[in-house]
């Protein structure tokens, strides 16, 4: 099909950009002329000016530093015969590509990024190279075309309407959700989503055991004490929740345990919502809820009890978790205060995505891109069961983008394979990472994450990973 918004013609070059020099002599110095050189090679020295930004006009950098534009043309010159500036006649002076200039002081290693692991089977990443570009291009073209000028503006906290809109009909549809647009909060992934709940509704917060460790560090910087909630093959414990007198909310993912991949029991879920209606606070986490192979997903609790349970939703698993887009479905009775907590914290949630997804929903692309990637993800799965066919078996239900691998008593111990792991450059987790508390009496196992891996690396990272439990 033909793109009906086609790409504008490259916009005419910049008059020039805009640049802040201070033009105080320094010691030694005399002349506005040699102040204006030392300002502009103290930017390319220190790195503010990098190679290839254009510096403004003469003209216009004279209007602005009451320079004359000879003075400015001289300094330029000089600049360009001492090799920090490069001026072509008819065209723009650029900083040139080698200066002087010191290299930018090495990053120090916490801000880093680390080096991609040579076979990465991390859990809780999508395969980001399979980012449907050419879609949210052509979703974002139509979103701002269509844009009213108030999208630029401060905005409701609880995000745009058009989102809220697209999303109410998608949840309601995909995941059974009861969604309003009225009720809806987007915000910067789920996780602000639990830190605003826990904030305005919860101090004692029942947290699955094994689950996310992260979540629960949110957790108790939201101001919160966590408790364990003990988790088996019929997924959360919820049944016991009744006796954990003290807790008053609880954050369960139902549909795909975190990480043992058990769904929740029936008979779970109503111990869940004879909870919530009894005065408990239920998170429900349905961070990976559009990913089931074996049969249609078992839909939200939410859908269950709308009145009770908060849905919390997100992109980072079907499109990627650059992009900080999730959001929540709330009870009334929330709606005011998680609103008024998302003002507080950021006013809200930037519009331009907002717009560009909803564009992606409503013309059923985002359905498109979660069906392909279904497909690759079940393949995925499959290979890896019949990978390690024979000694092991990926647990619990077949769905998301990771699966348990169990370590049987007697074979290597979660130790052993981080450090073979680590030898043939194979990025995994294991089950001791996500446990409350330590303990010997721990489970063990291996978290496998086959959504990381770009496609083509996939069979190598199983091979590596056959090799390292052999
Ligand atoms: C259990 C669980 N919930 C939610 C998320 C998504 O978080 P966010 O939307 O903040 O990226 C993740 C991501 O790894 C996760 O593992």
């Amino acid at each position: 099909m033909r793109d009906p918004w086609p790409s504008p013609p490259p916009a005419p070059a910049p008059a020039g950009v805009d640049l802040h020099l201070d033009l105080r002599l320094g010691p030694g110095q005399s002349g506005r002329r040699a102040a204006l050189e030392h300002a502009l090679r103290d930017a390319v020295r220190t790195g503010r000016l990098t190679p290839g930004a254009r510096l403004p006009s003469s003209r216009r950098l004279a209007t602005e530093t009451g320079l004359s534009r000879g003075t400015v043309k001289a300094a330029y010159d000089q600049l360009a015969a001492e090799g920090y500036l490069s001026a072509r006649q008819g065209s723009a002076t650029v900083v040139a590509a080698r200066t002087g200039t010191p290299a930018p002081a090495p990053r120090s290693p916490a801000s880093a990024p680390a080096a991609p692991p040579r076979h990465d089977l991390r859990p809780g990443r999508p395969d980001v190279s399979t980012f449907p570009t050419a879609a949210w291009l052509r979703a974002t073209r139509r979103a701002l075309a269509t844009a009213p000028a108030s999208a630029y503006d401060y905005g409701d906290p609880r995000g745009r309407i058009e989102l809220r809109t697209a999303l109410a009909e998608y949840l309601g549809r995909v995941r059974g959700v009861s969604a309003d647009p009225e009720r809806i909060v987007v915000t910067s992934g789920s996780v602000q989503g639990l830190a605003l709940l826990v904030r305005v509704a919860a101090s004692v917060v029942a947290m699955e055991d094994p689950g996310l460790p992260f979540h629960r560090e949110v957790v108790r910087r939201a101001g919160a004490r966590v408790v364990p909630l003990p988790t088996d093959a019929q997924g959360a414990r919820t049944d016991l929740l009744a006796g954990l007198a003290e807790a008053d909310a609880v954050v369960v993912t139902p549909a795909h345990q975190f990480p043992t991949g058990a769904t929740l029991h029936p008979s779970r879920r109503q111990a869940l919502t004879s909870w919530a209606r009894n005065g408990g606070l239920v998170i429900e986490d349905d961070y990976d809820g559009e990913f089931r192979y074996d049969r249609q997903p078992v839909g939200a609790v939410q859908g269950m009890a709308p009145d009770h349970v908060v849905y919390l939703g997100t992109t980072s698993k079907t499109l990627g978790p650059a992009l900080r887009l999730g959001w929540m479905v709330l009870p009334p009775h929330l709606v005011q205060p998680v609103t008024d907590a998302k003002r507080h914290d950021d006013v809200h949630t930037g519009s331009l995505g907002q717009l560009a997804l909803a564009e992606l929903i409503r013309d059923h692309g985002y359905d498109r891109h979660v069906r392909a990637c279904r497909l690759r993800y079940r393949r995925r799965r499959d290979l890896l069961a019949t990978r390690l066919a024979g000694r092991y078996a990926p647990a619990g239900i077949a769905a998301g983008l990771h699966a348990l691998v169990a370590l049987p008593p007697g074979g290597p111990d979660e130790i052993d394979v981080r450090r073979r792991a680590a030898r043939v450059g194979l990025a995994l987790e294991t089950l001791g990472e996500f446990w409350h508390e330590p303990s010997p009496a721990n489970p063990r196992g291996l978290i496998i994450g086959y959504g990381a891996s770009r496609e083509g690396a996939y069979p190598a990272a199983l091979d590596a990973l056959a090799g390292v439990l052999a």
